[in-house]
């Protein structure tokens, strides 16, 4: 079973991460290793979907350990990643005497974890807590790396702090059970993570890709190793820019992993987050960022080419064909990842090489012509 350490520098902090097939059972071992023998309870914030799934086997592998388990499931969906459920998973946590030498579990995918992390960061100033991420875009990306947060009526991510995991457990098995637009969401991720990071990573994404109209691939030793390359890559670069310093554009700085999002934002904004799951309009983010790049002289076609013969490999995205230019245009002015006034854009100069350029630099025409040339 593939483990990485993490290590970040700003507090010091050192987790692993366990990536491996069935190990949700081996979860209150791990706890116990990490938290020693004063820690008596683990409360777990999960939905009542992915419990009805794995709560049991949770349950029974903390017990066995000799946690007390007490557990709160949040309603399912992106709009109760928000302050009202936030505040009442506090009060679970208060009502059951949570302290601070006890410990809370988020499993689920990006929404419960990025909830969970929040609420573990503010509780009685922050409590230890432990992510099992059960969605592809949960074990590739949103539980490495220490960003928690709900949402405001005014937009995504708005409330929220940095607060890192004691552990991450990845039980890759959780993927059988994904619906299939979940999955090709969280391929889209991995697509984007492959052109940031390297060829490698890439070629080692679509090789994987290519073979996944068999499901038995979801529970490959290959699988397996694909899913810690991600971790791995995305842990780098939290190691090397906790806080996503913003006065970096260098090629190793957070803020790179939000290829493909600029544009992803704006379809999600268009369509008010209805048409697309998210990683499916990063996956048309990642189309118009790459023929941008390409348009600005900065990528080649054949590389063009193979970033959109990644994103073909994912699977079907929803029609973004009939979406007029002018409103995802205007959608992206309203980012919040603008600086100084002008959007900050991840283009490519080739698969692994992003770079970081300012919007003011690109036209607003060939914006415009790239947008139209590669939505489909
Ligand atoms: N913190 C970060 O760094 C970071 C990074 C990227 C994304 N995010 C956040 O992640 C969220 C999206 O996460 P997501 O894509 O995982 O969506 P999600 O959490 O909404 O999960 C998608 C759906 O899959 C269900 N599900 C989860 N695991 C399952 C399983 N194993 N079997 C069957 N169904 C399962 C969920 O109940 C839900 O209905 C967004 O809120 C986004 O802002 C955070
Ligand atoms: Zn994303």
């Amino acid at each position: 079973m593939p483990r990485l350490q993490v290590r970040t520098k700003t507090r010091q902090h050192e987790y692993k991460i366990a990536i491996g097939r069935g190990i949700l059972s081996g979860a209150g071992k791990a706890a116990r290793e990490r938290f020693g023998s004063p820690s008596q309870r683990i409360a777990v914030i999960s939905n009542r979907k992915v419990f009805s799934l794995y709560g049991p086997v949770l349950l029974r592998s903390l017990q066995s350990s000799g946690f007390a388990t007490p557990h709160w499931l949040m309603r399912d969906g992106e709009r109760y990643k928000s302050i009202q459920t936030a505040e009442e998973a506090l009060n679970f946590l208060s009502k059951n005497g949570i302290e601070r030498g006890d410990a809370l579990i988020a499993m689920g995918g990006g929404v419960v974890g990025d909830l969970a992390g929040f609420v573990a960061a503010t509780y009685l100033r922050g409590i230890p807590f432990i992510q099992v991420p059960t969605t592809l875009l949960a074990q590739i990306d949103s539980s490495v790396g220490g960003k928690t947060g709900v949402n405001l009526p005014t937009g995504k991510n708005l409330v929220g702090c940095f607060h890192q995991p004691d552990a991450v457990i990845v039980d890759i098995e959780t993927l059988t059970t994904l619906p299939p637009r979940e999955l090709v969401a969280g391929w889209c991720e991995t697509i984007k993570q492959g052109a940031v990071g390297s060829m490698e990573l890439f070629n080692q994404t679509t090789a994987l890709l290519g073979k996944i109209d068999s499901r038995n691939v979801l529970i490959s030793s290959k699988m397996e190793k694909l899913v810690a390359a991600h971790c791995a890559f995305k842990a780098s670069i939290v190691a090397a820019d906790e806080r996503e310093n913003v006065a970096r554009r260098d090629r190793r700085s957070r803020r790179i992993l939000n290829f493909g999002h600029t544009i992803g934002h704006a379809l999600e904004a268009v369509t008010s987050y209805r048409r697309f799951r998210h990683g499916e309009a990063v996956g048309h983010g990642i189309l118009v960022a790459g023929e941008l790049s390409k348009n600005m002289g900065l990528l080649d076609e054949s590389e063009l080419e193979l970033l959109r013969h990644g994103v073909s490999l994912c699977g079907p995205l929803p029609s973004a064909k009939d979406l007029d230019e002018t409103a995802i245009l205007n959608a992206i002015a309203r980012d919040k990842k603008r600086a100084r006034g002008y959007i900050q854009w991840v283009l490519l100069e080739g698969i692994g090489q992003p770079t970081i350029v300012d919007g003011k630099e690109i036209g607003q025409n060939l914006l415009k012509q790239s947008v139209r040339n590669s939505l489909r």
